[in-house]
């Protein structure tokens, strides 16, 4: 029987923390959490499309629990804001989806000066997560979900140029940074058995669904071919609900293992419903995992005062 979000095991008394809850495949990973008990905090980076994503889960669940953070993953200010906020008002986090992303950017920087679909997609949620980890190794049975994409199998981590201030692709730069999602998740587990946490770390990636990446790339790019490409690939492209799926696996089904990595089962990855699926052979490197986790460590540091 494939895996849907009936599955969901109840998730009353858990709460959870979605990155890029304002949109698209983190938007319904929320609606799906809520739906089973979970208290959910949207992390967004505009308080105006949070509040529409509220109002949005709302109709829907007229009883949720949702609740709005501030969170600009371009920002280490407001990362670690963000996640102190979170332990102020809770104390606690049972999970951690580390959602949020941009696309085919042209080259622009974050506010730490880092490129941004580095800074955005991996250093932040590298920020976040190790920020919150004494939250959620403080409890029973936490995760942390990275979403990936399958743009990590022709990903290559360029550590003679990892900003891209040498030489520029915007696509290069994307597979990038979500092969560095996956080595980061994979890097987590591994860290996280060494120390003897119950937290688990887990990746997913959507194939292709239809969301808010794609219209946001082309309006950046202003590249006239793409929208012809993301016409002709419609038909293959699924829901977002269907594209949470992974993620939402990876979350809470009691089958998901430490260090699993999910995506659709069917048109070799692109949709369907989740199964685990290899990581990118780059990712399998242990020595190349640790290199870039201890760089990430460097560039996330807190200002010493
Ligand atoms: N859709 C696909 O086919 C596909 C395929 C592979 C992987 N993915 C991955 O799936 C994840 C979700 O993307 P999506 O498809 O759901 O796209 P989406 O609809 O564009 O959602 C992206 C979310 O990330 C947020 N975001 C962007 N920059 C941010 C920042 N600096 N700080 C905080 N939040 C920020 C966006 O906020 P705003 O609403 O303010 O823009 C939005 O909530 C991404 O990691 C993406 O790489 C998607």
């Amino acid at each position: 029987m494939p895996w849907t979000a009936a599955d969901i095991p109840d998730q009353s008394g858990r709460l959870a923390l979605i990155t890029g809850a304002s949109s698209g495949l983190g938007l319904e990973t929320a609606r799906a959490l809520v739906r089973r008990g979970a208290t959910v905090v949207l992390g967004c980076r505009s308080r105006q499309r949070s509040e529409q994503a509220r109002a949005s889960l709302l109709a829907d669940e007229a009883s949720g629990a949702i609740d709005l953070l501030d969170l600009d993953l371009a920002d280490l200010v407001s990362v670690r804001a963000a996640a102190r906020a979170l332990a102020d008002r809770y104390g606690r986090l049972d999970l951690l989806i580390n959602n949020a992303g941009v696309m085919g950017l042209p080259r622009s920087l974050t506010s730490d000066g880092f490129e941004m679909q580095f800074g955005v997609n991996h250093l932040g949620h590298f920020a976040l997560t190790m920020a919150l980890l004494p939250l959620l190794r403080a409890r029973p049975a936490s995760r942390v979900v990275t979403v990936t994409s399958g743009a990590q199998y022709f990903g290559r981590i360029a550590f003679d140029d990892l900003q891209g201030e040498r030489r520029y692709d915007r696509w290069a730069a994307y597979g990038q940074s979500k092969l560095a999602n996956v080595m980061f998740a994979l890097e987590l587990q591994q860290q996280l058995l060494a120390a003897g946490a119950d937290v688990l770390s887990l990746a997913a990636h959507p194939g292709i669904a239809r969301t808010n990446l794609q219209p946001a790339s082309v309006a950046a790019s202003g590249s006239w071919f793409e929208p012809l490409a993301y016409r002709v690939m419609g038909p293959l492209m699924q829901s977002s609900a269907m594209g949470a799926l992974p993620q939402l696996f990876a979350a809470t089904a009691p089958a998901a293992r430490p260090g699993g990595h999910y995506g659709p089962d069917q048109l070799g990855g692109m949709r369907g419903h989740p199964k685990e699926v290899p990581v990118a052979p780059a990712a399998t490197d242990g020595q190349q995992r640790l290199k870039l986790w201890q760089l990430s460590e460097q560039l996330t540091a807190p200002p010493t005062s």
